[in-house]
């Protein structure tokens, strides 16, 4: 028997889980289970990803604390697994006291081994949210590949990782403005230190050929560079201990939640966490998506390596979803929240299409929308379920035969298929095992319709005949559904009950049942109602924020700003030394002897009024700016005219002349106010 660890990536706590993470959620739950049907001894380990800065900066948003986030999010994700049969062993947290005590068990270790160094790096700094900028937060191009629009973390397009301040043109996803690089101190692990072994174990049939092959010649063929594991505050995560005020960046504890997880399992069970953990016996197997194959197959098995904790047996490492052949996404309703898929179609449709798709390559798979309802109909209702529906109604009465009746053969035949299904889903390659089922299922449909049950049982002389050809058939149907019950857990158990024979065991599939009384028939598996499906993506469609429809730009001439450069740079101090007031009008008369001037009685509300000689007379007739507001110079030292004292000073653009336009508030504003 072997022991077999199993996880699959932590999903991060800022978000709901779709469709595309259920393809590995699926593809885990479905190889742990066929372990457990073979008889091993597995468990599957998950928990939430819950620090970091996109966590921080919601809750923050939200005005609630990180802890109250991640609750109830861990509450949501769970009861979507739930939803669709993914049975953990364990669902822990990376903000768990278990976690941060494996966090401060790997840190010693890495200190010990003199792989930790401090650095002064330059961080991307927002100025206007007053914040560090990691990760998520900021985008750029990519600094190995060039890919435009990456985030700062690792490269969608290449996989690679590197520091933030790295990308090619960054720009902060907070604020939206350039960011500004800022020294800070940071603490790296020097993985370079293992490079041989990496080379070692990356290259010995942990991982699938292509991401073998694609590491060492991306990356292993240069030296490692060095790993940036610590953030300074604030920041939502564990304290560095020997280095106050800095924390470790999220994907340090992240893998490190898959041990941490554990030993809070064995503290619940009782179990021993060296056997798991410290064993060179124990299987680890991690299920994992292309894009963090780096964190996954360099930093973790060297953390483990250095800390001395049992080494990843096998990295599984799949490809994305598209839905129809494109990206999932919001405004066509491919982006399905798991949620809303619950809300219209039985889980297992999904758990069978997707096993249908996939293969132990790191390829994307397509969820095609027309052929999901078809291949579900077809394969699962149409040739599997159909087995016991034609069939179990006709033995109610006298159950399965003593004996096992003469089938041609097709009982065996089944049962030799086994070793082959099983191979193909420990390879990971459940299209093959799921091709090989519905070619069985293929096989024991004619046996039904040659033998035709419904017609036996008009003839009472043909009784027995009945019960044989029934027996065979539900046997037949027993061991598909064995078969399937890693991928289809309730069509299993739904058989289970229909036979009185609870299926737990592959072994099984390798004995007829006779004998044994035949509950009444329930239904085991609806047909795929297309309507459904269509339903479920136009709730999942989101509007595109409605867009104001653009005026069209007027082209502006250059003439002006030619004509009238702009002046020598001021402080923000200097233009306060300019007291801007909104006034009104009260009275406006021609000053005879000025042709240009005109005379204006300003009103700053209250008592306090200001005469003001504008040269203004070309543009405007006196009368008309009776009543109007203009935004006028409060503080301008008083200057003694020919005609008058000018206290201050009317704004206007224009360069004179005809061409004077004055400025006006917005409606709202009252004499008296400053503009600044
Ligand atoms: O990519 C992600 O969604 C991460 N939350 C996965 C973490 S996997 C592991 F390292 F914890
Ligand atoms: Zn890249």
């Amino acid at each position: 028997m072997r022991q077999i660890l199993v996880t699959s990536a932590l999903p991060y706590a800022n978000g709901h889980i779709h469709i595309g993470h259920l393809v590995e959620y699926l593809q885990t739950d479905i190889w742990v289970r066929f372990q457990k049907l073979r008889g091993h001894r597995c468990i599957y380990i998950c928990a939430d990803d819950t620090h970091g800065t996109a966590i921080m900066i919601r809750a923050q948003q939200e005005g609630r604390s990180e802890e109250a986030l991640i609750a109830e999010m861990r509450e949501a994700h769970v009861g979507d697994f739930t939803g669709f049969g993914i049975a953990f062993d364990h669902y822990g947290s990376t903000n768990s006291e278990a976690n941060r005590a494996v966090c401060h068990e790997i840190w010693a270790a890495l200190r010990a081994a003199d792989m930790v160094v401090e650095r002064a790096v330059e961080q991307l700094y927002d100025v206007e949210k007053e914040t560090f900028l990691a990760d998520r937060f900021v985008r750029g191009t990519c600094p190995k590949c060039g890919a435009k629009n990456q985030p700062g973390d690792n490269c969608g397009a290449c996989g690679a990782t590197y520091s933030p301040s790295d990308l090619v043109d960054p720009v902060s996803t907070l604020s939206g403005t350039r960011p500004e690089v800022r020294s800070a101190s940071h603490l790296f692990v020097q993985i370079e230190k293992l490079h041989g072994f990496l080379d070692e174990w990356t290259q010995s049939g942990t991982l699938p050929p292509e991401s073998a092959n694609y590491l060492k010649g991306y990356f292993l063929h240069e030296p490692l560079r060095d790993w940036d594991i610590s953030r300074p505050g604030p920041y939502f995560g564990f304290e560095i201990p020997d280095s106050p005020g800095n924390y470790w960046y999220v994907w340090f504890d992240a893998p490190i939640g898959y041990i941490g997880a554990t030993r809070e399992w064995c503290d619940l069970t009782g179990e021993s966490f060296d056997a798991w953990w410290r064993s060179a016996s124990t299987e680890i197997h991690h299920f994992i998506g292309k894009d963090i194959q780096y964190f996954h197959t360099l930093f973790w098995p060297a953390m483990l390596k250095t800390a001395g904790f049992t080494l990843p047996t096998r990295v599984h490492i799949h490809g994305f979803l598209t839905v129809d052949g494109a990206k999932m996404s919001k405004s066509t309703g491919t982006f399905v929240r798991a949620s809303k898929y619950l809300e219209h179609l039985d889980p297992s449709y999904l758990r069978y299409y997707y096993a249908s798709k996939l293969n132990a390559r790191v390829e994307d798979i397509d969820l095609n929308l027309e052929e999901f309802v078809a291949r579900v109909n077809a394969d699962l209702v149409g040739k599997v379920v159909n087995l016991a529906s034609r069939s179990a109604k006709f033995v109610e009465a006298t159950g399965l035969s003593a004996r096992y009746p003469d089938d041609g053969g097709l009982f065996a035949a089944f049962a030799a298929e086994g070793a082959a299904i099983a191979a193909a889903y420990e390879a990971g390659d459940f299209h093959k095992a799921m091709r090989a089922i519905v070619e069985l299922a293929d096989r024991a449909n004619p046996y039904v319709e040659a033998n035709a049950p419904w017609e036996l049982r008009k003839d009472p002389a043909k009784a027995d005949q009945l019960q044989d050809v029934c027996t065979v058939a539900l046997n037949l149907f027993r061991q598909l559904a064995i078969y399937l019950s890693p991928v289809l857990p309730d069509l299993a158990e739904k058989a289970g009950a229909l036979l009185n024979d609870p299926i737990v065991s592959w072994e099984q599939a390798a004995t007829p049942l006779t004998g044994t009384p035949v509950a009444k028939f329930q239904h085991m598996l609806q047909r795929v109602d297309p309507a459904k499906v269509q339903a479920m993506i136009e709730e999942s469609r989101e509007q595109a924020p409605e867009s104001i429809p653009a005026a069209a730009t007027p082209v502006d001439s250059a003439a002006a700003l030619q004509a009238d450069p702009i002046a020598a740079e001021i402080s923000i101090d200097d233009f306060a030394k300019v007291d801007l007031r909104v006034a009104r009008v009260i009275a406006a008369d021609e000053v005879p002897e000025a042709r240009k001037l005109i005379r204006l009685t300003l009103s700053l509300g209250g008592e306090d009024r200001r005469q003001v000689f504008a040269g203004i007379k070309a543009a405007y007739e006196p009368a008309d700016l009776v009543g109007r507001l203009v935004v006028m110079v409060a503080n301008l030292a008083p200057r003694q005219m020919k005609f008058g004292l000018s206290e201050g000073m009317v704004i206007a653009a224009g360069p004179g002349g005809e061409d004077i336009f004055l400025l006006s508030p917005d409606d709202g504003a009252v004499p008296g106010q400053r503009v600044k």
